[in-house]
């Protein structure tokens, strides 16, 4: 369906070239005076420098030809030459109608020519515990690739985990010391290994830290730690047994952490696999003439001309020859390149990467690794703070685990249902009810609270006005949902249906602005995508929960003795019902039935 902007923009575009006047000054933008008109065009004010004319005749000329447009139920011009213009509202309800006969889309069609993309997002390090930084990555990511999947795009998300480098001969170092006897220690065996992992999670996660500080304050275990992992990467088999085993134990529990996020991967790859592919890229950047020793290391040049900061070259092997972060995020590539074939790689990292990726970018075009039309894209994103604006701790200071985050927002989401089921007389929520609604809200509460803003930008973790049920949050919109759905329930609950309905012009300012919200989805939609930007579609909703708020306040829908006008009204419910799980479902949540 075409967008409502651009219908409008037809219209006026048509005046403009019927007068005499060229189309390219019939731009039409919203209106930024709600109070005198809800779309406006300023062209006549730059057309009169081209056809020496005032500004407000060419507006006259304009304003003659939309008047009796049925598209406006006003076009007027204003001194000095402004273009006024209000929706009809028959046109209006026709438009929503239609939105609502086009089930599922509401209007947005899906891309003409699909594009694979991949999604690099989650990133977590394999054996130590997911924290917060982890989150942002997770939540924007997944948001990108559902956008983009509604889109009709071919979105295929990689959790790129950290499986490969000094955390794992970190981890088998402190192992040998721990149970020297285990058989993956003894060079001499040949035969099979057992099936069954040497530790649980929980030792895991206390291995990694440990091992960690005593590389840092031992020089000879960390020395031991180092020839371990090159071991590794040479192949040792006991080794590999065991980083299996690590592998296996830590990507269990990190699906269990990403599903209670609603977060899912297609692809569950890791540095690990991009290893293989690092000899032949390696030689290749030789072989271009791309490649060059610089003391003693492997780099290529990527800086250019343009660059108003230094920009140093891309290291690819350091002088001992092992491989770095930068080779591995190419050697990613590689394999991204050949398996997928995509379209565009979009990746999600805090913003302290964004040098890093500039350099794995120029690299991989310089030396030709991706075709030009390809898209690389980093999406750098800002640390979440505490309200103190410090980096999210835990009450003792500590880094804050991600689980207990996420406990911590479930317990104060449900004292909040628990409080809020009190002012009202249905208490028949039973606690079981009220512990999995507490979960979906909380979740709610955190993505929302993230996404609604801008990725690169910083931001205050906030649980008291996150978990609100009133402003600009993620429960505020659960909560209107849930209004609509009651009243639904209600409606039906009589018996009654919306047979044969159409959505009838609107009765009231409220009615017409809720419509005009609705009508902006697919433009809204389709930026969101374009500009990889979540943050619009929580505006979006939070406008469209506003708008229907503001009806339902201002409405009797209920008692609404015009059998037809109720129809249209439940259908208009309906609507907007559909449109914010719509959304809410791209941004990765989804709405209880009552709350
Ligand atoms: N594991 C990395 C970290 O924790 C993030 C990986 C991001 N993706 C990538 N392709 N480099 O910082």
């Amino acid at each position: 369906m075409k967008k409502f902007l651009d219908l409008i923009t037809e219209e006026v575009t048509k005046a403009f070239v019927e007068c005499g006047y060229d189309a390219k000054y019939a731009k039409v933008t919203l209106s930024n005076r709600p109070d005198l008109c809800e779309y406006q065009c300023n062209g006549a004010m730059a057309a009169s420098k081209e056809y020496k004319k005032a500004p407000f005749m060419i507006a006259d000329d304009v304003v003659a030809k939309l008047v009796t447009n049925p598209m406006f139920s006003m076009a007027e011009s204003v001194k000095p030459g402004f273009l006024n213009l209000k929706i009809d509202e028959a046109y209006l309800a026709e438009f929503v109608e239609n939105m609502c006969k086009d089930e599922g889309r509401f209007g947005c069609d899906k891309a003409e020519n699909p594009k694979t993309i991949i999604v690099d997002y989650g990133g977590p390090n394999v054996a130590k515990p997911l924290h917060v930084g982890h989150l942002r990555s997770a939540i924007i990511g997944e948001s990108i690739k559902r956008i983009g999947k509604y889109m009709g795009h071919n979105m295929i998300g990689d959790v790129h985990l950290g499986d490969w480098g000094l955390q794992m001969g970190l981890i088998i170092t402190e192992l040998k010391l721990r149970k020297p006897e285990l058989v993956y220690f003894d060079e001499a065996y040949e035969g099979e290994y057992p099936a069954e992992a040497p530790f649980t999670i929980a030792e895991l996660e206390e291995i990694y830290p440990t091992a960690s500080g005593k590389s840092k304050e031992d020089e000879a275990y960390k020395e031991a730690a180092l020839a371990a992992t090159n071991e590794l990467q040479q192949g040792r088999r006991g080794y590999r047994a065991l980083l299996d085993h690590i592998l296996h134990v830590s990507v269990s529990d990190l699906k269990k952490n990403y599903e209670n996020l609603n977060v899912s991967f297609e692809l569950w790859k890791g540095e690990k696999d991009a290893q293989p592919y690092i000899p032949d890229m390696v030689q290749m950047m030789k072989d271009g003439g791309f490649a060059y020793e610089s003391e003693g290391a492997l780099v290529v040049d990527v800086k250019e001309e343009t660059d108003t900061k230094e920009i140093p070259p891309c290291i690819i092997l350091k002088s001992d020859g092992a491989s770095l972060y930068s080779t591995t995020d190419l050697a990613t590539i590689v394999w991204r390149v050949e398996d997928y074939n995509p379209d565009g790689m979009i990746y999600l990292t805090d913003k302290r990467q964004e040098l890093h990726f500039i350099q794995v970018f120029r690299c991989a075009r310089k030396t030709g690794m991706v075709k030009d039309e390809m898209t690389l894209k980093h999406i750098g994103f800002g640390t979440m703070n505490g309200k103190d604006g410090k980096p999210f701790k835990t009450r003792d200071g500590g880094v804050m685990r991600l689980e207990y985050l996420v406990d911590e927002i479930n317990e104060e989401m449900l004292k909040k249902i628990v409080e809020n089921q009190k002012t009202k007389e249905n208490l028949d929520i039973s606690e079981e009810e009220a512990k999995a609604t507490s979960k979906v809200v909380a979740l709610a509460a955190i993505k929302y609270g993230d996404l609604s803003n801008q990725a690169s930008k910083d931001y205050i973790f906030d649980i008291d006005r996150f978990t609100s049920f009133e402003g600009n949050t993620g429960p505020y919109i659960l909560y209107t949902i849930v209004r609509i759905k009651s009243i639904l329930s209600k409606y039906y609950g009589l018996g009654k249906d919306v047979a044969g309905a159409v959505i009838e012009p609107a009765h009231s300012k409220s009615e017409k602005d809720l419509m005009m919200e609705l009508s902006k989805f697919n433009a809204m939609m389709e930026n969101a995508f374009e500009e990889t930007a979540p943050h619009k579609i929580c505006a979006y909703i939070y406008d469209l929960a506003n708008a229907f708020n503001s009806f339902y306040h201002g409405t009797k829908i209920m008692a609404e003795e015009n059998e037809v006008t109720q129809k249209s009204y439940i259908r208009l419910l309906e609507l907007t019902k559909a449109v914010l799980e719509t959304c809410i479902d791209v941004l990765g949540f989804s709405a209880p039935d009552r709350m």
